[in-house]
């Protein structure tokens, strides 16, 4: 059964769905005709067809049995999706009872009577049920859900965590022990691994025996076909393992780091993003959350006012190192020096990397300032925007420093403008309302999804597509090392 719910994000869109239709369907029939029904055309056609007569009636004597007979296949696939998921999560309850509703009115043969409708679909406006959904999305799958993609074999298997299908998970059996088996196995099968990634946004090698950074590069460098880049003038609080690994924050383990582009701060970001479990978080702690690009696009232009301050939009990131030994860099390791941000003690060779990248950039004494400037909204090759930008990561706010007492203590050491850490505005200098990032981290906040990392699991993100992922990190206590690369 669930593998007759497998392909491209079909499983999380048709759990949207069935909710907008319980939301909406039966009342303002907005959302029926558009995606509700995508299995076949001929569906497609009896729903528009419906939908318009409605429209033409008002109303009055629409026939929803057509729909609700697949809207009730549906709901049965997913209750028992949900079923082996876990009986008990309000998830679940959710679409028992609704896949309960939808039953009683398929009895009905035809649905004339409005009433009972808008009597239903009123209680299912509640804030409790809105709630239930949003919460339901973060359920995790305990063991996994199996799936079946080009890649299962005798050997590999693959499998979801979550009800957003985000990471494809993709586990190998004992037999490949060997590193050497594995990264053949990943360059044998590099396009059905791209496939994938484009199709879910991020894939988890489970099962690898990788066991040092060397290992990890081997694997990032066998699934992408690409060396992993160097991260000089990258922004993020990294120290380097070796050539092209780095550890992958210093953000102190009780913060909260939300969902994010890697480096879309710049004029072209890379394409993948990829991260390797060398020490095992606690459980539940420490995960590195993911959200899909396209989910999180989705909600913002929901908020047509927000997205509209952003679409088509510049931004400037502006950056402040001081130099080596700086109280500032003592204080909080993630300012860093711009001896750590360049890898260089030379100032020619800053000033050369910033021209190479395109970086604007201002020496005031041993600081250097760096401005970088990128879109706040990419579009994909059917010239569709999505959203693509870290600009919530440079405002600093109370929310992002984790509370009042940080921010007013951060905002004392950084009293001096000359010294902040991070500035950001748009391209003409108009300063971004806060109350944008704050809706903007309410968003990113809802999406987020999240799995314990295992040690050796290797992660894949795409970093750069409108199918891609963004991603974060939770909080954690004890011992956590995750390390990264980044592929162009
Ligand atoms: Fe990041």
């Amino acid at each position: 059964m669930v593998n007759a719910l497998s392909g491209c994000n079909e499983y999380s869109a048709n759990v949207q769905q069935i909710a907008l239709f319980q939301k909406y369907g039966p009342l303002g029939i907005k959302v029926v005709g558009k995606d509700f029904f995508a299995r076949s055309w001929l569906d497609r056609i009896r729903v528009y067809v419906s939908v318009f007569i409605a429209v033409i009636f008002r109303c009055k004597s629409f026939d929803f049995k057509p729909m609700l007979e697949l809207a009730k296949c549906k709901v049965e696939e997913i209750n028992q999706v949900h079923n082996e998921m876990t009986i008990d999560s309000p998830l679940a309850k959710t679409y028992l009872a609704s896949g309960a509703v939808f039953k009683s009115w398929n009895g009905n043969k035809g649905f004339s009577e409005s009433s009972k409708f808008q009597r239903w679909a009123m209680s299912s406006l509640s804030p409790e049920w809105n709630a239930q959904f949003k919460e339901g999305l973060q359920i995790n799958y305990s063991n996994g859900i199996s799936t079946t993609t080009s890649l299962s074999s005798d050997n590999i298997s693959c499998s979801y965590l979550n009800v957003q299908k985000l990471p494809l998970t993709i586990s190998l059996s004992e037999e490949n022990q060997l590193l050497t088996d594995s990264l053949s196995w990943i360059e044998t099968h590099r396009n059905d691994i791209k496939e994938q990634l484009t199709c879910h946004g991020a894939v988890l090698f489970r099962g690898l025996a990788v066991k040092s950074p060397a290992d990890f590069a081997g694997v990032v460098e066998a699934a992408l076909g690409k060396k992993p880049l160097d991260y000089r003038g990258g922004e993020g609080s990294r120290d380097k393992v070796e050539e092209g690994v780095y550890t992958s924050t210093k953000a102190p383990s009780n913060f909260t780091i939300p969902l994010h582009h890697e480096l879309s701060c710049t004029r072209n970001p890379p394409a993948n993003i990829c991260f390797y479990c060398d020490v095992e978080p606690a459980e539940g702690t420490g995960q590195t959350t993911l959200g899909s690009t396209h989910r999180i696009t989705e909600a913002i232009k929901n908020d047509p006012v927000l997205w509209y301050q952003f679409k088509g939009k510049k931004i400037k990131y502006i950056s402040r190192h001081p130099p080596q030994g700086s109280m500032f860099n003592r204080i909080n390791k993630t300012h860093k020096t711009w001896q750590e941000v360049f890898e260089t003690n030379d100032k020619q060779e800053v000033e050369r990397i910033c021209q190479k990248k395109k970086f604007a950039y201002k020496w005031d004494g041993d600081w250097i300032e760096v401005t970088r400037l990128a879109p706040a909204t990419r579009t994909d090759s059917k010239r569709n925007a999505y959203w693509h930008n870290q600009a919530h990561l440079y405002d600093a706010n109370p929310r992002l420093r984790g509370g009042w007492v940080n921010h007013i203590l951060a905002n004392i050491v950084y009293c001096r403008p000359s010294t902040r850490m991070y500035d950001v505005e748009f391209q003409d200098g108009t300063k971004i309302p806060r109350t944008d990032f704050y809706k903007i981290y309410d968003i990113l906040d809802k999406e987020t999804v999240k799995f314990d990392w295992k040690k050796g699991d290797v992660l894949i993100i795409d970093n750069k597509s409108s199918k891609g992922a963004m991603h974060g990190r939770a909080s954690y206590e004890g011992e956590r090392r995750i390390l990264t690369s980044m592929v162009m």
